[in-house]
């Protein structure tokens, strides 16, 4: 019997037909493929058998999909992976499951990325006289030579005011669908807006910056050159298009990582990529995908009072969500999570397990995930990190 089945499924394999009436067969069929999305489509967008049960679970539960049994999607998951993952993946690594990460971000149309903005947009991140104080500059929690962030739980902004959050890394963030850890900002642009104003960052105002701005000769002629032909051009917006522009240039496809997913084998130690297989295999790519590791969506990361999604949409759904951070250079933004509450990456990555996907990792397991995300760490272009000189005062 054993030997039949094990046949009849290698047959399944090569003609691409089951072996037996399967759950996928008789249930999910009834309406995947004539009301909901065929087979083809789910084993393409999820990947994983994980990843598909996670979201055959969570469309039952937002009464997306009216069936809701747990037991079959499981049973059907199965079926649906080892006809065609399995096969796929003994003869190819993992590769396919990711995204290289290209040279640049998407340019925006209206704000196009010229070494003029870039060289103007440098200088604005630098410089403190951007905060009331005069003290504080992008880079204060950003810091692009230790990682883009500022390895502090939460950071310290205007006044010595420790602020609620974690900052995350500038680096690569403009591959970010959303900004901030709520997604309450869209681009660069309009997240460089935020901390100029917030009271526990650099706590200055539109009409101050531009003035300040304005006192500086070497500036106004900065200005003039990133903006051509724009009568005004020392503008708040401005300023904040010509942050955007250099952050779009804070990109790392140097990481062993990304070298190895444009063709160079031996750029991951074989612990790394074991750890790269478990992270498919346990469905951590069901969220975190996409070049820089993240989905760009919401989802439930229930750990202290912060309502994270909630307090942008007002949704009750959105409760206790928050976006999908990406993981490059994971390795060197500690601490993690929204509150910086964890210092450890294998901390962190056991929680995840736990927390998003039901799972126990042993300490082997979450170690060979952390070497593998230890490989995503790329380097800065070294121009980003050369201090610029900042113009004099009048
Ligand atoms: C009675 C109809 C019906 C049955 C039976 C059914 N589904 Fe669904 N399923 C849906 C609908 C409708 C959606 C929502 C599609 C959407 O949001 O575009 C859905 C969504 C899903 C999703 C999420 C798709 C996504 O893109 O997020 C998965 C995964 C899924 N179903 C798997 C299964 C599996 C596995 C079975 C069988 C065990 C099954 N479904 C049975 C109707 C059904
Ligand atoms: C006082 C510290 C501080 C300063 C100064 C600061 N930031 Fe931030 N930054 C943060 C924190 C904290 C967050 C996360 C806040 C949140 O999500 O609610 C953040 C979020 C971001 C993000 C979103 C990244 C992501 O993964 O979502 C970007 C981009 C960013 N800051 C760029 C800047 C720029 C540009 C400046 C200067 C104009 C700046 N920051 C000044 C602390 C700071
Ligand atoms: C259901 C979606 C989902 C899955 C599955 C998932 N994550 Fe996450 N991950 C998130 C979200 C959302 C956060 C942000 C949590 C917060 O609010 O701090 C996060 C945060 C993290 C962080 C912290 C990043 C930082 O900068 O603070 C790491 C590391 C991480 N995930 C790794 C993993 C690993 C490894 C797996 C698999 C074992 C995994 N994740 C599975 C959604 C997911």
């Amino acid at each position: 019997m054993k030997k039949f089945l094990s046949i009849t499924t290698f047959l399944a394999i090569c003609t691409g037909t089951p072996a037996i009436a399967s759950t996928w067969d008789s249930i999910c069929s009834k309406c995947h493929g004539i009301i909901a999305p065929s087979k083809d489509v789910l084993i393409k967008k999820f990947k994983t058998k994980e990843a598909l049960v996670e979201a055959a679970k969570n469309s039952a539960k937002h009464k997306k999909m009216p069936f809701d049994n747990v037991k079959a999607f499981e049973k059907a998951a199965k079926e649906l992976f080892s006809r065609e993952v399995s096969v796929k993946s003994v003869q190819e690594d993992f590769r396919s499951f990711f995204t290289p990460l290209p040279s640049f971000p998407p340019i925006p149309k209206n704000n196009s990325l010229t070494p003029e903005k870039v060289k103007l947009g440098k200088m604005l991140y630098y410089d403190p006289r951007l905060s009331r104080s005069q003290l504080i500059s992008c880079n204060t929690c950003h810091n692009l030579s230790i990682g883009g962030d500022d390895n502090q739980k939460t950071s310290i902004g205007h006044g010595w005011q420790a602020g609620p959050r974690n900052a995350p890394t500038t680096i690569n963030s403009g591959f970010l669908k959303v900004q901030f850890w709520d997604g309450r900002a869209l681009t660069l642009e309009e997240q460089a807006a935020g901390p100029l104003q917030a009271h526990v960052e650099m706590n200055a105002t539109p009409k101050l910056i531009v003035e300040r701005l304005k006192r500086i000769p070497e500036y106004v002629e900065l200005f003039k050159k990133a903006f051509p032909g724009e009568k005004d051009p020392v503008t708040f917006e401005n300023v904040t298009k010509a942050i955007a522009a250099f952050e779009r240039t804070l990109n790392t496809p140097n990481s062993p990582f990304n070298r190895y997913l444009l063709g160079d084998d031996n750029a991951l130690t074989s612990e790394q990529k074991e750890g790269m297989k478990l992270f498919v295999k346990y469905g951590c790519i069901a969220c975190h995908n996409g070049p820089v590791l993240s989905d760009g969506q919401f989802h439930e990361f229930k750990w202290n009072k912060d309502l994270g999604r909630y307090n942008v949409t007002k949704n009750p759904k959105d409760k206790y969500k928050f976006r999908t951070p990406q993981l490059l250079n994971v390795a060197i933004t500690a601490p993690y999570f929204h509150d910086g509450s964890v210092n450890s990456l294998e901390a962190a990555i056991k929680i995840m397990a736990k927390k998003e996907l039901g799972k126990e990792l042993s300490n082997i397991e979450a170690k060979k995930i952390k070497a593998f995300l230890e490989s995503m760490t790329g380097e800065v272009p070294l121009e980003a990190r050369v201090l610029p000189e900042l113009p004099e005062k009048n």
